[in-house]
């Protein structure tokens, strides 16, 4: 699927690391055939000395000889680098962006160019299991939907998604997901220590209750309002503490915070999600 790709990084922290390590642990790509750009040297050296690929602290060098261009900037460089790239991809190019809120239409715009993914990942696709919705434009070729889902899938699991306001969506539940669940382990695991248990049970003990709970709800796909169901025995502790959870207003605020994280997302693409 992607022989003869070359893949250029512009931006290269934290999520094009993760991108390099899927695509490379997946045997889509040689080393060679990935190059990463960012201002710091160290930073290419690094990549470097921990994959093999190449690097440049010039972007249209990274850009020069790729046929796929992936966007890993934050969002608010990306003005700066789509006016400093423009009319440099090469005309047979695809421009994979992962820029939360950054439509298509401003990449397009910015670069000159028609074929483009928007693509949300989130963090987890470091170890592989992320989740990824993403969307193509109508200049995109079929070949290049098919590379983008290999990229993509290096990550963990995608899907592929019809309009950019899901990418918006995607990007307030799964794209920042990891945040409530980091923030929710953390809380149970303060919990755990309030109770008397040391840190380190505590936090074994949680991450292996989200982890098998997680397990649990896909590999039986039974939806969790039933899994929890099946805990939570008559005048139980279950019971007990769901109440206090409800009481608490536990759904409003979680879903309080998903909806201003999309309101964020809209914010930071100017609202311009047009194709
Ligand atoms: N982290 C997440 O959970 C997540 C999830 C989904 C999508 N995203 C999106 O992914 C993008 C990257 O996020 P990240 O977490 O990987 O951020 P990051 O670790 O800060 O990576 C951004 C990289 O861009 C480099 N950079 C700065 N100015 C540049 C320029 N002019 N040209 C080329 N590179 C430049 C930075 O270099 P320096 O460090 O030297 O400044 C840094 O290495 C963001 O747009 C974000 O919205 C992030």
């Amino acid at each position: 699927m992607l022989e003869n790709t070359a893949i250029a990084f512009v931006g290269s922290g934290v999520m094009a690391e993760a991108m390099i390590k899927g695509v490379l642990n997946q045997k889509l790509l040689l080393p060679d055939r990935i190059i990463a750009s960012g201002p710091r040297a160290e930073r290419g050296q690094q990549l470097a000395d921990r994959y093999g690929v190449r690097w440049t602290v010039v972007n249209k060098e990274a850009v020069s000889q790729a046929s796929i261009v992936v966007l890993s900037v934050k969002p608010q460089v990306l003005p700066k680098v789509l006016t400093e790239l423009q009319g440099t991809v090469p005309a047979h190019a695809l421009v994979l962006s992962i820029v939360a809120g950054a439509a298509i239409a401003v990449i397009r715009n910015g670069l000159a160019h028609d074929a483009i993914v928007r693509a949300m990942p989130n963090t987890p696709a470091q170890v592989g299991a992320g989740m990824t919705v993403w969307t193509i434009s109508d200049g995109a070729s079929d070949l290049q939907r098919s590379q983008a889902q290999a990229v993509l899938g290096a990550l963990g699991e995608e899907i592929l998604v019809g309009d950019e306001n899901s990418v918006d969506m995607a990007t307030a539940l799964s794209g920042t997901g990891p945040a409530y669940v980091f923030l929710f382990m953390e809380a149970l695991i303060d919990a755990g220590v309030h109770l008397g248990f040391s840190r380190r049970i505590a936090q074994k003990l949680v991450l292996q209750t989200v982890l098998g709970s997680a397990v649990f709800a896909k590999e039986s796909q039974i939806h969790p309002a039933e899994l929890r169901n099946m805990v939570t025995s008559p005048g139980g502790t279950s019971a007990e503490a769901l109440y206090q959870l409800e009481k608490g207003g536990l759904r409003t605020v979680l879903s309080r915070g998903v909806w201003a994280a999309y309101q964020r997302t809209r914010t930071l693409g100017g609202n311009n999600n047009e194709r």
